[in-house]
């Protein structure tokens, strides 16, 4: 009975019912259970760019209900946000419309929000760049610049006989959590600091509110009970928020709760990083690819964050599945006028992937070869490395994954009634894409890769666990129990898991790179293990008396567990090494049908094979894979993010700040038929209980319908074109690919075949 919901076992997520039915509880609700709290208001400049000349706060003062207002001069320890130093928390010049100057604390909202308005700013206006193109041209760039290079680009684009370039430029995304970003800060009579945030990274939270407030990391608490989504959004930017409302709190004595309205967390607040990249890729008669020589530009917004490691994440996922024996592949990071984007699900993985897909894409049909074909081509097989000098295991999986979807999927018949039916129909035309994934799992930074945990046994036989993750929806509470369950042999309701917090499981990761249960799972087993080990000698009928004898023994019944992952390296400078435990692989069919007279479509059918090793927990897998496979859909195909690009006085500004101007995938943009599978036999060694990650390789399988798209578009005119695609392909873009098809001027000028000519 006790292993029927453990490992591997289908059961819900540890919250459902409570997510369900609103019992569960947020940041936001946790403030109505203490007495005075504040609200919190930030002053929005409303300029692009501009120096802070005059800041008046004293009328604010003047409105019922301000309590105190927070301004620079006001912190104690180092005015910033973040770990780079280039986050100022109260700046004097303001990098984003939108940016917050001060913040208003009230007793109410309402009157936290009339006293932001009575708060009077002069500014002065500076030059802004707001398009990744304006910051090219302009120079425009922060951070280190990086480069992935291996073997001989002129000997590989010597020996290519089709030789294209291109430029793939493509948006961001907004992360659109249902729950924004909140903190509910506390001081004791010590003044010691209690955080309540709704953060990825507790611990980095914790580190900034030290350093702000000019107290020690044991002086700060953070606790995270969950997020209502964090998608990624949440690993770097709930620092700054964090800060205020303990800033706030230290100065009134009074709790604080600094909690985001939608409109505020989608123009304060960092998004996907948008890319443009160029490139130039050389072939052989057969579509292998000889060479690729590209540089990317990540449209970094206002400030670092996580923008260097995105970076290097898009770089080191710029082949995908696909051996590129010549290859360099540059990458800086823009500063523009804008938000400062951030990790979101994929870490940049799915950005360096997009452009080989979108390269492969385009020139498939040049070279004659269908793209599904040329995608399979390309394939790593076994003994091959990545271009940073990392073996790729198991890589088999992607062509078994392949043959299975193909099988499954019935996709030889499809493409047969798919061929009959655009034969029948001059207005609407149908397509099929496959398109693969592989992705690394483990942080790039190799420190980061460590976890921790806390399992206390009590007397009557009752276990309490706690560790370094964070629940975002993800499920990975509900793995935590089932490892501890499984690894101490006990039913699952004998164990009761505790709130994420510093105070329990110190130096913490981010729950990130979707690793968390990787590293917190093994943690957690190795504290079991410990305890088990201890009591080994202890006899007993059940496992209530050993514990209660074990006790009587004075045997310790409470253990810390650690976990590292062995085998890592990484030279950020070089970028080589072995950054990555091991490869999630995955493949997806999409099946597609678009209506040539306004671009509109519908995914008929998608079909997607996943790799999630020995899952842990199938439900809570499947929900990730369909919730990942959505969201990249969503990135790719509706979320279209656009700020004022023009010279008005609203320059910079994001126009799409709200539910009603940018679209979000929902029920009805689900596939009319959506198969999920995992692929069997696919024990991973070495990771707790043979599982692999499953966060956010499945948010890269939403290629296959960006491509399946594109081949649509194609359909409508002759063969042999290539087709630009721009992303998010809306209706309305899909809508300019066909229609340039059909006028059949070949768009294929764009890509001549330039081989033989000089590099
Ligand atoms: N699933 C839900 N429901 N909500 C989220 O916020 N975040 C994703 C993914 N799945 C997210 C999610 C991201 S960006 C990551 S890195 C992983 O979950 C993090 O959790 P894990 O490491 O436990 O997989
Ligand atoms: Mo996920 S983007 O690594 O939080």
């Amino acid at each position: 009975m006790s292993a029927s919901k453990g490992v591997g076992a289908p059961i819900p997520h540890e919250s459902a019912a409570a997510h369900v039915t609103g019992e569960a509880l947020y940041t936001d609700d946790l403030a109505g259970r203490l007495p005075g709290t504040l609200h919190a208001h930030p002053v929005q400049a409303p300029h692009v760019h501009a120096r802070v000349t005059r800041l008046d706060v004293a009328p604010a003062y003047a409105v019922a209900g301000v309590v105190q207002v927070l301004t620079g001069s006001d912190v104690p320890g180092v005015n910033d946000a973040g770990t780079k130093h280039d986050e100022p928390l109260f700046p004097d010049e303001v990098m984003f419309h939108g940016h917050a100057v001060a913040w208003v604390l009230g007793e109410t909202l309402e009157a936290a929000r009339l006293g932001a308005a009575a708060v009077e700013a002069d500014y002065r206006p500076l030059p802004s760049l707001v398009t990744v193109r304006e910051a090219i041209e302009a120079d425009s760039f922060q951070g280190t610049a990086l480069c992935s290079e291996r073997g001989d680009l002129v000997a590989g684009f010597g020996a290519a006989t089709h030789v294209y370039t291109g430029v793939t430029e493509f948006a961001g995304q907004e992360h659109f959590y249902l729950e924004t970003h909140a903190s509910l800060a506390q001081v004791d009579e010590a003044g010691q600091v209690f955080v309540q945030s709704s953060t990825q990274h507790p611990t980095e939270t914790q580190e900034i509110v030290a350093h702000v407030l000019g107290l020690h990391s044991h002086e700060v608490t953070v606790q995270c009970l969950r997020m209502g989504g964090g998608f990624g959004g949440k690993e770097m930017q709930p620092h700054g928020f964090a800060a205020v409302a303990a800033l706030g709190a230290r100065l009134t004595g009074r709790p604080v709760l600094v909690r985001l309205t939608r409109a505020q967390d989608m123009t304060m607040t960092g998004k996907r990083h948008g890319f443009h990249a160029s490139w130039r890729i050389g072939f052989d008669d057969e579509g292998r690819i000889l060479a690729l020589d590209t540089t990317l530009t990540a449209d970094g917004g206002w400030s670092l964050d996580l923008s260097e490691p995105v970076l290097s994440r898009a770089l080191c996922h710029i082949d995908n599945a696909y051996w590129i024996p010549n290859v360099r592949a540059a990458g800086r990071v823009a500063r523009t006028h804008k938000t400062s984007q951030t990790a979101f699900r994929g870490f940049g993985g799915p950005q360096g992937m997009l452009v080989i897909e979108d390269i492969l894409g385009r020139c498939a049909p040049l070279l004659g070869i269908d793209p599904g074909e040329l995608r399979r081509a390309n394939f790593y097989v076994e003994g091959q490395e990545t271009p940073y000098g990392q073996p790729v295991r198991h890589p088999e999986r992607l062509a078994l994954a392949w043959d299975q979807v193909e099988a499954s999927g019935g996709l030889a018949a499809r493409r047969e009634e798919i061929e009959a039916f655009n034969a029948a129909h001059p207005h609407r035309k149908r397509a099929l894409a496959v398109t693969p994934v592989k992705f690394g799992i483990s942080f790039n930074f190799t420190a980061f890769n460590q976890a921790g945990a806390l399992v206390h046994v009590y007397k009557d036989g009752s276990v309490l666990i706690n560790h370094g993750g964070t629940e975002m929806g993800q499920g990975l509470h509900t793995k935590m129990l089932q490892v501890a369950a499984t690894t101490l042999g006990l039913p699952l309701e004998k164990v009761r898991l505790a709130p994420t917090r510093t105070d329990k499981v110190p130096n913490t990761s981010a729950t990130a790179a979707s690793s968390g249960a990787d590293l917190n799972g093994a943690a957690i087993k190795n504290a079991c293990e410990q305890i088990l080990e201890r009591i080994a000698g202890i006899q007993g009928e059940t496992w209530e008396e050993r514990v209660r004898t074990a006790y009587l023994s004075r045997i310790q019944l409470s253990a810390a567990g650690f976990y590292r992952t062995e085998g890592l390296s990484w030279d950020a400078a070089t970028m080589s090494g072995h950054p990555f435990k091991y490869f999630a692989y995955g493949v997806a069919a999409s099946e597609v049908e678009v209506d040539g007279f306004t671009g509109a479509y519908v995914v008929r059918r998608v079909d997607i094979v996943h790799d999630v090793g020995d899952s842990l927990s199938p439900l809570v897998d499947r929900g990730q894979v369909e919730g990942g496979f959505l969201q990249g859909v969503g990135w790719l195909t509706l979320e279209d993010l656009r700020w004022d690009e023009g010279d008005g006085p609203g320059r910079g500004r994001l126009l799409t700040n709200a539910a009603s101007t940018y679209k979000l995938p929902s029920l009805s943009e689900l596939p009319e038929v959506l198969n999920v599978d995992f692929l069997p036999e696919a024990t991973e060694s070495g990771v707790v209980h043979g599982s692999k990650a499953v966060g956010e390789p499945p948010l890269m399988l939403a290629f296959s319908v960006r491509e399946a798209l594109r081949e649509a578009a194609a359909a409508f005119g002759p063969e042999g074109r290539a087709v630009e695609l721009a992303s998010p392909a809306t209706p309305e873009a899909v809508y300019w690919a066909l229609d340039a098809a059909r006028r059949t001027m070949t768009i294929a000028d764009d890509l001549p075949d330039l081989a033989g000519t000089p590099l």
